[in-house]
Order: C-alpha cells, then structure tokens, then sequence
C-alpha cells in the first residue's frame, strides 16, 4: 500500500492547494485551532513541533508562523520539497526531512513538545504500520509530550459506507474548479479513492484523476495503539466541540517511557 500512497502524493503535490477555496486561509484557521490546543496542553514558547505528515506544509507553515520550532517530514519528496518552497517563500524557518513516519529514521531530532499527524494521514498506515508509526512517534517526544493527529469520522463512515464525496465548486472567474471523489469499496474496511480535480483554463476544462487507498481507522484502534505505546489522557475531540474539521485525538505521553 505505501508504494500506492507515495505516488498518490507525488502526482497530487502540485495541485494539491486547489482542494481547498483558500489555502491560505486554511493554513491561518486550522493554525488558530490546533496551535491553542498544544498551546493549551504545553505552557512553553515556542514550542518544538515535529510534523510528521506535513505534505506541503497546511500545518509546519501555520505552526512556523505562530513562532513555534518546527521540524516538517513526510513520505513523499515532492511534497517536502514544495514545502520547502512555501516556507522559504515566506521566510519561515522550518527544518524538513523526507521519512517514513513508520520509522522516522531520517529525523535525528527529539525531545519534542508535541508531534502531529494531520489530515487523515495514518489511515493510509496497516494495523501493523500503525503501531509502528505511534511508537517512532513517542520516541521522538520529550516525557508528557503531546501527540495530536486527525482522522476522518471512520465511526460513521464504517456505518454509512458512502461511494462518493459530492462536488465541491471553487474559485472564481480565472480559477474555476471542482473537486470530487469516489470511493470503491474494496474490503469492509477498506476502500480506493479517486480523487478528480477539474481545473478550468483559457482552453476549456480539463480532469486530473489520481488514486490513493484508505483503511477504515476506528477511533476505538487509535485509543488502543496510543495506550499501548505509553500514551495516557487519550481524548478525542469532535468537530462541535473543537471548531476543526476532522475528530481530533490527543494523548500525552507517560513521564515514564
Ligand atoms: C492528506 S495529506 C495531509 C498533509 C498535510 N498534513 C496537510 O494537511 O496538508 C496526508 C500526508 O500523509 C503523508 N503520508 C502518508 N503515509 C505516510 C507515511 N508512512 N509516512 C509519512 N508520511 C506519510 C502523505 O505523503 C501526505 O502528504
């Protein structure tokens, strides 16, 4: 599955700010939420941040931008190295590294405040690679460091299986396009994504279809992998309660492990 998801996200980096209206301004409103929320968990200023799947940087630039330290990694190259661009193009100190969160190897930081996981990036993980990736995860923070991830509403996907995600217009007159999804399920828990991006130019409209896979990750699995690598005050947020778009999970890691 990992070699499907790498290149989901080498071909989608390029365009991936045209899924959101306004990416800047994404980048701005999930800052807000998420950075209190650490902020809330975590009193020191700046905070050091290892952003585990920062894909073109939604969150290491937000967090940069608030003044915390901020080290961004992901799987894919491409994503990194755009990452890279926006930060230097907005003169944000950022360290990036490409790795596997499974592993983290090529991050030789640690002794992290808190590390993040957003945007419903560990659901692309096995069982296994879960459990892999929570453990690398705890030895990268500092005792009672905070771990902080979003995840879709697999509770209630497993429930309703849905086979599309309707359309979603945006932009105006120059940059028209519509962003749609369909889901093929392939297990019960378990399903492909094609994602169509339908950009409008001078020349008419034209199609991007790119293929990821996801597994359903149940709120219960995640509660249980982060007990078990160490992690205490499991608590899950929901959109109502926390103004973010996605449940939210936070967990803090025992001062012991
Ligand atoms: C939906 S994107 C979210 C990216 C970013 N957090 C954001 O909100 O824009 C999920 C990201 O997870 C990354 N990813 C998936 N599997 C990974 C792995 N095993 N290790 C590191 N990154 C991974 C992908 O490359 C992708 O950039």
């Amino acid at each position: 599955m990992t070699e499907r998801i790498h290149s989901f996200y080498e071909a989608l980096t390029e365009d991936y700010h045209l899924i959101f209206e306004d990416w800047e301004r994404t980048i701005e409103r999930q800052a807000k939420v998420l950075g209190a929320l650490l902020e809330a968990e975590a009193p020191a200023h700046p905070l050091k941040i290892l952003d585990c799947a920062c894909g073109i940087g939604t969150q290491s630039i937000g967090f940069a931008a608030m003044g915390h330290q901020v080290v961004a990694s992901d799987l894919s190259r491409k994503a990194v190295n755009r990452a890279q661009r926006e930060a230097q193009s907005r003169s944000l100190p950022i360290s990036f590294r490409v790795s596997d969160m499974t592993s983290l190897r090529e991050v030789p930081e640690s002794g992290f405040d808190a590390v993040a996981a957003i945007d419903n990036a560990l659901p692309h993980l096995s069982a296994v690679q879960l459990r892999q990736a929570v453990m690398a995860m705890a030895s990268k923070l500092k005792p009672r460091g905070i771990f902080i991830a979003s995840i879709r509403d697999y509770d209630q996907i497993m429930r309703e299986k849905p086979t599309a995600q309707p359309p979603a217009f945006h932009g105006s007159q120059a940059s028209r396009r519509i962003i749609h999804q369909i889901w093929d399920w392939i297990e019960d828990d378990r399903y492909v994504l094609h994602l169509y991006i339908t950009t409008h130019s001078g020349r008419g409209w034209k199609t991007r279809h790119i293929v990821s896979e996801y597994r359903c990750l149940l709120r219960g699995e995640l509660s249980s992998v982060l007990t078990d690598a160490g992690f205490a005050e499991v608590r899950w947020l929901m959109p109502a309660e926390s103004g973010f778009y996605q449940p939210l999970v936070l967990a803090r890691l025992s001062a012991s492990v």
